[in-house]
């Protein structure tokens, strides 16, 4: 089998944890009769501050060539937010990734800042509509400057894109062991596009009646997932709810740097998108510091996604027979291993475990 994968490692530690990403697919997939090939696109701060836009003219046209898109992050001091992060808007509209998915658990060896909570607390996966809603990018400014200066940001639904994704994480839900689903609104404030949303929520998880569903509106979200995490299994919420909720969870399973996203057109009509959900991290680039694990989980998906899944299965368990040694745990996690080590300790494993996988087969 051969995959093809764009690889845009974008700004400050994107540029450290993508190399990381790429040595564990190599790794996993070395001798087992798949190639991978990987094509560096250079899109990046740096770029837009040379050519005033975040990529190629081209650009889209090029990424659509590609089995998979790999991601590490954009956005630098110096470069609006707005316009490095338009790149990453563009690509999930562009190549219609409605489904943006955000698990996360408690890694072997982690443990959470949550008094007296283990593994069996903190299970879940986020199901983040990533089409619409708060981030249409419909709205605007006019008559900027002056004291009549209006803007506006209009969060958009429309009654297809609710249903495909309430129809994912149904389906999402259904085939995980609890079958439990949180739908995540926040209609009693935004009291349009929101209702349509439950509506047609309710009327979809009416089609899977082996899930149990249940409704909780963005706030008490909140409170639920630090009071009681293990109430929570797919979680269905909008794109900002979830935005925000799946970096709640990251840091109730150890940080941030550990979480991962994939970015999926369900239809593979287009390439899908995996990356870490964490950020540029202008503070601790350089330094070394940058825990790669939210990196290698995405590599997960993307094995997955390509099919590759005996590939995902050593990368995943590589992942956590590193972190449950604390010696191999970064800042974040409380530790002082570099980038390097723990990417070194991954690699090692995975090695171990795909020549034992080979022997066998
Ligand atoms: P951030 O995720 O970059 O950093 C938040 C905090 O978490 C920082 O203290 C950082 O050091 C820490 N952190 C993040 N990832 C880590 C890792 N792998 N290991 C150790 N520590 C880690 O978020 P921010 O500060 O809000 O944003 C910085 C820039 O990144 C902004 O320009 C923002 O728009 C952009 N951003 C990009 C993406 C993306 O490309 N997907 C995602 C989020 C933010
Ligand atoms: C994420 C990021 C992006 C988002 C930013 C960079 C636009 O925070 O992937 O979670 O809000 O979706
Ligand atoms: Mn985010």
């Amino acid at each position: 089998m051969a995959h093809t994968i764009g690889v845009i490692a974008g700004d400050g530690i994107g540029k450290e944890v993508i190399p990381a990403g790429i040595a564990a697919i190599e790794k996993a997939t070395r001798g087992s009769g798949v190639s991978v090939s990987f094509s560096d696109l250079p899109w990046s701060c740096e770029y837009y501050l040379k050519h005033g836009r975040m990529m190629d003219e081209d650009g889209y046209e090029r990424m659509g060539t590609f089995d998979a898109l790999y991601m590490g992050a954009l956005g630098a001091p110096g470069v609006s937010d707005a316009a490095s992060a338009g790149l990453i808007l563009g690509i999930r509209q562009k190549f219609d990734q409605y489904v943006n998915l955000r698990p996360m658990r408690l890694l072997a060896g982690l443990s959470s800042p949550l008094a007296n909570r283990g593994a069996a607390d903190i299970d879940m996966i986020c199901v983040r509509e990533n089409s619409e809603g708060e981030y249409s990018g419909a709205g605007g400014r006019v008559h900027q400057g002056l004291p009549i200066e209006v803007a506006t940001d209009l969060s958009m639904m429309t009654r297809a894109g609710v249903e495909r994704i309430q129809r994912f994480g149904c389906k999402l839900a259904q085939s995980r062991p609890r079958k439990l689903l949180t739908l995540v609104t926040k209609s009693n404030a935004q009291r349009h596009a929101m209702v349509m949303w439950d509506e047609i929520a309710a009327q979809i998880a009416r089609e899977f009646p082996d899930v149990t569903w249940d409704k909780e509106l963005v706030d008490a979200a909140t409170a639920r997932m630090v009071n009681r995490p293990e109430s929570l299994d797919t979680i269905v919420a909008t794109n900002l709810h979830a935005d925000i909720l799946s970096d709640l969870a990251a840091a109730l399973a150890g940080s941030l740097g550990i979480a991962p996203t994939a970015n999926i057109n369900p239809e593979r009509l287009y390439p899908s998108m995996f990356e870490p959900i964490h950020g540029s991290a202008f503070d601790i680039m350089g330094k070394g510091w940058a825990n790669p694990v939210g990196t290698f989980w995405s590599v997960v998906m993307l094995l997955e996604h390509l099919g590759e899944t005996g590939a995902a299965e050593r990368v995943m368990k590589a992942v956590e027979h590193v972190t449950a040694n604390p010696l191999l745990h970064t800042r974040d996690l409380g530790g002082t291993a570099t980038t390097a080590q723990v990417t070194e300790a991954v690699c090692a494993q995975i090695a171990a475990t795909s020549q034992s996988h080979l022997t066998i087969a």
